[in-house]
């Protein structure tokens, strides 16, 4: 069986068409008004996503080495996604846009931490159709590049203008998206060559590493919003199931589609238990 009869799906469109097209073909099963602010809200994150791009060169901004390959990192293509859920949910909630700016910043910082981290751990060499950061500057300034990302993202947060206890349910929240990710980092590097991993091992890696960073910015602008504690959990454990279905989603990218990194098949040359390996290896 070839690897790619696995998968009933055939080829995944890049995951840069993961854009305001998506929700408007799912528009017809919602009713005409919701599909409506639902697409209105998107379009106005689009708008303000130079806005989270300022603020997250202002937060990197660093001397020497450091502020130079912050600015490389950030200079290159992103979709953004983290920041975008986070100002469209902002609109819809009508919060505060400076406010919803700093949580979008803050959690883009950090995917970008993990993702500076991610390419040395993998030995990615290109990121986004350039050179990783390990590659262009050096493995070292790459750790020191994530951290500084991590600490900036803190600093981010810890000046958002709202009471001292919303500040504390923020950066608590941050803290527990930190944490997890770094678990679920650490699990996946555990089982890259577990090739007794089920089906439901996968799902549990792939969320654990994907899901905390994709549900913070909802839950931050819940808090800020004012939304009630029951709210901001389902948002969460919602965002627990898609986490999965994003990564696996990437992960299928990565081995038919274009992850800017010239030829597919990176995670099969790292070794790493992807649905495609663990369904190979079952069947
Ligand atoms: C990226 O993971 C890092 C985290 C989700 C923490 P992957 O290794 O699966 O993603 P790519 O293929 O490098 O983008
Ligand atoms: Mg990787």
């Amino acid at each position: 069986m070839k690897l790619v009869e696995a998968f009933p799906t055939g080829s995944p469109t890049p995951s840069g068409q993961f854009n305001i097209n998506m929700i408007e073909r799912a528009a017809p099963r919602r009713s005409k008004p919701s599909a409506q602010k639902i697409a209105d809200s998107w379009r106005q994150a689009d708008e303000s996503l130079g806005q989270v791009t300022s603020a997250m060169l202002n937060a990197a901004q660093a001397p020497g080495v450091l502020g130079e390959a912050a600015k490389y990192q950030l200079g290159g293509t992103a979709k953004r996604l983290r920041a975008r859920m986070a100002l469209a949910l902002g609109h819809a909630f009508q919060t505060d846009l400076n406010t919803v700016v700093k949580i979008a910043a803050a959690c883009e910082l950090l995917h970008e931490a993990s993702l500076v981290h991610d390419d040395l751990q993998d030995q990615d060499t290109m990121r986004r159709g350039r050179k990783a950061v390990w590659v262009a500057y050096s493995p070292e300034l790459a750790i020191t590049l994530g951290d500084w990302f991590i600490n900036q993202a803190y600093d981010v947060i810890l000046s958002v203008d709202v009471s001292a206890t919303t500040t504390r349910q923020l950066a608590r929240s941050l803290a527990k998206a930190v944490g997890d990710t770094v678990r679920g980092q650490a699990i996946e590097n555990e089982a890259k060559t577990n090739l007794n991993a089920t089906t439901s091992d996968y799902i549990d890696m792939a969320a654990g590493k994907t899901a905390p960073l994709l549900a913070f910015p909802l839950e931050a602008v819940c808090a800020v919003a004012g939304r009630s504690q029951r709210e901001c959990a389902a948002i969460r454990s919602g965002l627990e199931c898609l986490g999965g279905a994003y990564q696996l989603r990437d992960d299928l990218i990565d081995l038919l589609g274009d992850k800017g990194r010239g030829d597919g098949g990176a995670d099969l040359v790292e070794g790493k238990a992807t649905l495609p390996v663990v369904v190979y290896y079952r069947d």
